[in-house]
């Protein structure tokens, strides 16, 4: 990690106050903490969006018994073996499965394949969380 460097801005009175109360419920110990983390998020979604290689997460819930969908899920992750790291599946009840897929790749791929499993009939919820390999974030 890089020596911290300081340095002063100016910034409107009201959103000083805004800033200062998102600190406080946050719970971060300082100001500078919560500004570096700020702009660290501000920096993945510049990753996501120049489709750089990139970290994250699909979490999807589905009901097993859909017909195929098992099958389908699979072959989609196969299709797209190269940005897939990992899965985790969990059984939620006598129906409801959660799978978590960690992928690495470039962004635009990543978002292809989480949008073709969200599209799956019988997913019913699917969720990307967007992170990053960390290497411009330091
Ligand atoms: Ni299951």
């Amino acid at each position: 990690m890089s020596t911290l460097q300081r340095f002063s801005m100016a910034i409107e009175k009201p959103l000083l106050e805004r800033l200062a109360a998102m600190v406080a419920k946050s719970k971060y110990a300082n100001r500078s903490e919560f500004i570096r983390d700020m702009l660290r998020e501000r920096l993945v979604e510049e990753e996501w969006k120049g489709d750089e290689e990139v970290v994250g997460t699909i979490t999807l819930v589905y009901d097993h018994e859909t017909r195929e969908l098992s099958k389908k899920l699979t072959r989609l992750q196969h299709h797209h073996h190269n940005v897939v790291l990992a899965s985790t599946h969990v059984h939620l009840d006598e129906h409801m499965c959660a799978e978590m897929i960690l992928t690495k790749g470039p962004a635009s791929e990543i978002e292809e394949m989480a949008s073709l499993l969200r599209q799956q009939k019988g997913v019913l919820h699917a969720s990307l969380s967007l992170s990053s390999t960390g290497k411009e974030l330091g």
